[in-house]
């Protein structure tokens, strides 16, 4: 089978805050990206034939039956499958590959600790645009994870005004989405605005805020589609927000102001809000912050405001349990703990408690938009987080496998 090779991470868009990248470095990320590829579009379907051949035959009828808690997570076919050499082959590359994109681009984005922190120094013109809070006490489950292996995830600093967390993660994305987040990591924010402008042409929010916005990069899609409107980028991790702040700075934005903070303790000293958006952000939380942080993004909308939030979907009665198996693999190989608990949670009825009418509560899907003129066209034709996204069924409205599942409501 010929697999679609990524684009060349030498086409990445550069800004100003990208880490300087030397010839090793990217045909390492090329390497990785291609390799992830590869992957996801030969094994993948190798590991199905496993379960079918080695796995599903020793699994009961209980062990099908989603009202068990372990069939219901998937963990049931976890254990029948694991002895398969198919499916050590591809847990072991899958986990692989993740390290050493970490890995390098951790060593990268080390190397050059300082002239990070003095680009950003000389970017930054606008420093009332950048509020830190070095008291904040960063939530148990960001501290106690290492997010998708990235070793001190998006919060540890090595030195005073340390932004490494951010460029790692700026470099090692490119590999683990091969490109599908886009030249510029924006594609979800950019897919949001173009839904919104289709579903509510006449909603004109003069203050947003991004919460869990890390570096910004679905963040200034909103800024630009807006751009009379203020807009708050808010992140627990004051490296995201140093590197975010002064990369906002170098693409010539002026409309957004960057905000350290936990979004469990969001209270009105921000002022309320008219669009109170997220993107892969609910994932890293946990279940009682979820519930928390839904009751302050109610508190903090305007009437008729909207809160948008673009996530993994969540299984359904219909979702088999080898489905739940792959999509709760992060959970168990990648330290991704709460995706287990997410992926069982009914977002809507998760907005109600927080205090939405339920006739206002939204539930759909929005494509990934990639910026023209970037990449070659190839980015349709593999995505490594086919395995995370629900099965489009063609009579169903709402969410409809698209790349990102969509919850929110207007208030
Ligand atoms: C996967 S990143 C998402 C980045 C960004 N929204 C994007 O689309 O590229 C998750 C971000 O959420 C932040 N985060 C997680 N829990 C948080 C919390 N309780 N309060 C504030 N930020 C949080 C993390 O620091 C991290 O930067």
């Amino acid at each position: 089978m010929t697999v679609p090779l990524p684009p060349d991470s030498r086409s990445l868009y550069r800004h100003g805050m990208t880490p300087d990248i030397n010839h090793d470095e990217s045909a390492r990320i090329n390497v990785l990206a291609s390799l992830n590829a590869s992957v996801a579009a030969t094994l993948s379907a190798s590991v199905h034939l496993a379960y079918e051949h080695d796995a599903a035959p020793k699994l009961t009828a209980d062990d099908l039956d989603i009202t068990n808690p372990q069939a219901k997570i998937g963990a049931t076919v976890r254990e029948a499958i694991r002895p398969s050499p198919v499916y050590q082959s591809w847990a072991s590359l899958r986990r692989a590959i993740q390290e050493m994109n970490r890995q390098n681009a951790r060593h990268i984005a080390y190397r050059q600790i300082d002239s990070l922190s003095q680009r950003a120094e000389a970017l930054s013109d606008d420093r009332t645009t950048l509020q830190l809070n070095p008291s904040l006490e960063i939530p148990r489950y960001l501290a106690n994870a290492d997010n998708h292996l990235q070793a001190g995830g998006y919060h540890t600093e090595i030195k005073p005004g340390d932004m490494t967390a951010a460029a790692t993660y700026d470099v090692a994305t490119f590999v683990t989405a091969m490109g599908m987040f886009g030249a510029k990591g924006d594609s979800g924010g950019r897919g949001i605005t173009k839904w919104l402008a289709k579903h509510y042409p006449d909603f004109k929010p003069k203050r947003i805020l991004d919460l869990g916005a890390a570096h910004g990069g679905n963040t200034l899609p909103l800024a630009a589609a807006f751009p009379d409107a203020e807009v708050v980028a808010f992140d627990a991790g004051a490296p995201m927000l140093r590197y975010g702040h002064a990369r906002a700075q170098s693409m010539g934005f002026s409309n957004v102001r960057f905000v350290q903070g936990a979004a469990e303790e969001l209270d009105d000293s921000l002022g309320t809000f008219d669009w109170i958006q997220s993107t892969m952000f609910f994932h890293e939380t946990s279940g009682p912050a979820l519930g928390e942080i839904l009751k302050r993004i109610y508190a903090l909308l305007n009437p008729g405001g909207m809160t948008l939030n673009l996530e993994q979907p969540n299984f359904t009665p219909e979702t088999p349990v080898f489905d739940r198996f792959l999509r709760n693999w992060d959970a168990w190989y990648n330290n991704e703990p709460f995706w287990v608990q997410l992926h069982c949670m009914d977002f809507t009825a998760e907005m109600i408690k927080a205090g939405f009418d339920p006739g206002q509560c939204i539930e759909g899907g929005v494509n990934p938009d990639l910026e023209p003129g970037h990449y070659p066209a190839w980015s349709g034709k593999i995505n490594r987080h086919d395995h995370e996204r629900a099965k489009p069924k063609p009579e169903k409205s709402g969410y409809n496998g698209e790349g990102w599942y969509l919850f929110g409501a207007r208030k």
